[in-house]
């Protein structure tokens, strides 16, 4: 019998301190974006950031629909918007945050399974980790550097060559 490891580190920062200007400005991207959420429904607003290697950022929010299927995740709003615009630049990383406001008590989002998957495509499709930052309250950051960590042995489409 062998055994196979899957997973990998989370890097947690209490303060925005080690991080560059344009982390920084990723961060608050991801804030105003969550700010603009539509989810009438849940009341639960979500906000991301994509950076792209040639320093654009572009921002998502979660979408509800009274047809609840039809929404999306702010993850993939931004992560599509972004593909949609510069489809030939490799993403970088994603901040992703939740309106703390209206949930005190939460710590941090953490991406849901569908929006995992759509994070390892553009990997997949870049050949490149994206990290991704999950934004807590008071300037707490969750560090994976890449979406391996948190979808381990992924479904991708090398089988489907
Ligand atoms: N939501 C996101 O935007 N991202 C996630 O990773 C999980 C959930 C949204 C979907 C829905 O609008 C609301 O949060 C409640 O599930």
């Amino acid at each position: 019998m062998k055994e196979i490891k899957l997973g990998g580190t989370i890097h947690f920062y209490e303060t925005y301190g080690s991080f560059s200007e344009q982390e920084k400005t990723l961060f608050q991207c991801a804030k105003n974006a969550c700010q603009r959420a539509y989810a009438p429904y849940s009341k639960f607003k979500v906000g991301a950031a994509v950076l792209l290697t040639n320093g654009e950022i572009l921002e998502g929010n979660n979408q509800e629909n009274a047809s609840f299927p039809v929404g999306l995740c702010a993850e993939r709003v931004a992560l599509f918007y972004a593909s949609s615009k510069f489809p030939e630049i490799t993403v970088q990383s994603i901040a992703i945050t939740i309106d703390f406001a209206t949930h005190p008590d939460a710590h941090i989002i953490s991406p849901c399974g569908s929006c995992r998957q759509a994070i390892s495509e553009y990997e997949q499709k870049f050949q490149n980790d994206i990290k991704i930052y999950l934004l807590g309250q008071d300037e707490k950051v969750w560090i994976a550097n890449s979406i391996k960590i948190l979808l381990p042995l992924s479904f991708n489409g090398d089988i489907l060559k």
